[in-house]
């Protein structure tokens, strides 16, 4: 799978990598609900070479998953390189089938930068396209990053053109500087930027919540897909209502109450190996948001220790239609 197929019919509508959060239980909802792309959570490039076992299962991606990227963050190209050895390792003996690997150029947490990795590596151009390009070297599959603007000014044009150069295929963008955090608006001009400079697929990521945000990113941005993270955990119906917005997808297609929404969680995650419970009570928490009772509900399910007592709690909200 290469990114050109990827993007032939877009908008692409991604869920993005969420530490805690993107397990393969969760991303198999979203694309139930119509997500095109996912991405595990991030693996860094030290789990990867000592914790065998849990990262094993963090990188398992099915053969029908796809299009879906293993997405990690390593200081240097060492580290990334030997990364991907290991990971190729597992792809080749079948027990993983990414399409590609995702860089991780914008996690601004204190002991990521701490570990000189994610947006630490925002303020040097020259060490990006270092490390994508013994990352491209090390894959038989395709490489991507995901960056913000800078560390804490917007340097798009420059982290845009190196991962270019490393030969990375696609960038997603969220449209804020890592000092920013969570504040401030995305900036989509920004995203244009790349967009103009680079003949690399570009995605645009940051506070799409609703499909006239998803309109207006698009529009301002002109990137090739929108990338939706914390409103696919509330409502993993983000994708398709996008979707049904833009005439892409018939109304009311797929539609189900969100305690069948966790049946199919709960299903999964029985089929697939079941993840802790806080991934569970996570979930089923978030799909509580904006329901009548919900503050209710959620203070039971903190104390639920397993998914049949979150799933009776959720059951007794008033059912909310997810699309
Ligand atoms: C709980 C959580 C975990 C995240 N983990 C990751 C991660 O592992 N890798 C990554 O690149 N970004 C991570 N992010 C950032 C998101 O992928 C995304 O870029 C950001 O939340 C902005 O998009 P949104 O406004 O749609 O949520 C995380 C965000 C959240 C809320």
């Amino acid at each position: 799978m290469d990114f050109n197929r990827i993007f032939k019919s877009k908008p692409v509508f991604a869920l993005s990598p969420m530490a805690n959060v993107t397990n393969l239980p969760f991303r198999l909802v979203c694309r139930d609900f119509g997500a095109d792309m996912s991405f595990t959570e991030m693996i860094s490039s030290h789990a990867i070479a000592h914790e065998n076992a849990q990262t094993a299962k963090m990188a398992r991606v099915l053969a029908g998953e796809s299009p879906c990227a293993i997405q990690i963050m390593g200081p240097d190209e060492k580290a990334v390189t030997s990364a991907i050895r290991e990971l190729e390792s597992l792809r080749e003996s079948g027990q993983t089938y990414p399409d590609f690997y995702d860089i991780n150029l914008g996690c601004p947490s204190k002991n990521i930068m701490r570990s000189k990795s994610g947006a630490y590596l925002l303020q040097n151009p020259d060490a990006i396209e270092k490390i994508v390009a013994a990352a491209t070297k090390a894959s038989a599959i395709p490489i991507s990053c995901k960056a913000r603007l800078g560390l804490s000014s917007d340097k798009i044009a420059d982290v845009a053109r190196a991962c270019e150069n490393g030969g990375a295929g696609m960038l997603t963008i969220h449209a804020r500087t890592a000092s920013q955090g969570y504040s401030g608006k995305a900036k989509w001009e920004s995203v244009r930027k790349a967009v103009e400079i680079c003949s690399i697929h570009v995605m645009c990521n940051g506070d799409i919540k609703t499909p006239a945000d998803a309109q207006v990113a698009l529009d301002k941005s002109g990137a090739g897909g929108v990338m939706i993270g914390r409103a696919a955990i509330s409502n993993p119906g983000i994708f398709n209502e996008c979707k049904i917005a833009m005439g892409m997808a018939p109304t009311g297609i797929g539609a189900m109450d969100k305690s069948a929404v966790f049946g199919k969680y709960c299903d999964y995650s029985g089929k697939y190996g079941a993840d802790s419970i806080s991934y569970a009570r996570m979930f089923a928490i978030e799909l509580t948001r904006g329901a009548k009772g919900g503050a209710t509900t959620r203070r039971a399910m903190s104390k639920c220790g397993n998914s049949a007592c979150l799933a009776k709690a959720l059951a007794s909200l008033e059912g909310q239609k997810i699309e």
